[in-house]
């Protein structure tokens, strides 16, 4: 009897251990969620992030020297051939694995960027946290080699960030983007008004010496997905901490999707001939 259930329990213990291959892994998005992600229709989200409902965003960029200040120091933060290894860290119910597929299907559909499941041989891959209310989103600056306390790259991905626009914002963190408003040219399209910036957060402002190598020679763009809304990091909710110089061209701090010079810019910066060449 006891032979059988110590039996039982090495049997349970050796079920239990999660196998890559496992047809229902939950830890990778299955076809499944592709599939009924075509079915419901998203709300876009807001299309300009409100003023009392700050998207917390940060960009870790640990090791931060000047050189990163600068943009990306160099072409290895650039994941190679555009693979991205991934796991799903955490408990995300259907919606939210919907919704990560959708923006997932969106990156493989309109560049050569692909998200795939890690494989054991992966050593720089991206943990996709699911972050307890008010942890925020956050994301590192393009692939890190770093060794981590878990292994992976942390993308959170917090109840408040599960909306199409800041999900794809995020991922395009990973993939080496940082913030519209900190271009080294972005004095000529918008106005910071240091004054309401919180104290804390004056660093986010600073922007780049020189032009970052991942603008890859776009355009400013005030409709991009990584740019902040004007209400960011305000000290007085009520007042801006930016706003537009130039009449023309959309609102700041769309988070409905991708813009069309966002899917230009990551097709350049990760050389995707097929999708580049019609350009
Ligand atoms: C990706 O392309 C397929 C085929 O055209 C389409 O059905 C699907 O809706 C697209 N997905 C997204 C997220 O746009």
């Amino acid at each position: 009897m006891l032979l059988l259930f110590s039996l039982l329990c090495v049997f349970v213990a050796i079920e239990s251990v999660p196998h890559p291959n496992r047809a229902n892994d939950d830890r990778f998005l299955l076809p499944a969620d592709f599939i009924s992600s075509r079915r419901v229709i998203f709300q876009p989200g807001k299309s300009v992030v409100s003023e009392n409902n700050d998207e917390i965003d940060t960009v870790v960029t640990s090791e931060q020297s000047d050189s990163e200040i600068e943009g990306i120091a160099s072409k290895d933060r650039v994941w190679p051939d555009g693979k991205v290894p991934y796991v799903l860290d955490g408990d995300f119910n259907e919606l939210q694995r919907q919704l990560i597929a959708n923006a997932v299907e969106d990156f493989h559909n309109r560049t050569c960027v692909k998200f795939v499941p890690k494989k054991e041989a992966d050593t720089s891959f991206v943990r996709i946290k699911y972050g307890g209310e008010g942890e925020g989103c956050s994301s590192l600056l393009g692939r890190r080699t770093d060794n981590f306390d878990t292994p992976g790259q942390a993308v959170v991905l917090n109840v408040e960030c599960l909306n199409p626009g800041t999900i794809r914002h995020e991922l395009m963190h990973t993939l080496g983007f940082r913030h519209e408003q900190t271009r080294a040219d972005r004095d000529e399209y918008v106005k910071i008004f240091w004054d309401n910036v919180d104290d804390k957060d004056h660093d986010k402002f600073q922007k780049a010496t020189v032009l970052d190598f991942a603008q890859v020679g776009t355009d400013y763009d005030y409709g991009s997905v990584m740019h902040s809304d004007a209400f960011v990091n305000a000290k007085n909710r009520d007042k801006p901490t930016m706003v537009k110089k130039l009449k023309a061209g959309p609102e700041i701090g769309q988070r409905g999707g991708f813009s069309d010079m966002d899917i230009l810019k990551i097709n350049r910066l990760y050389n995707c001939q097929i999708f580049t060449a019609t350009k």
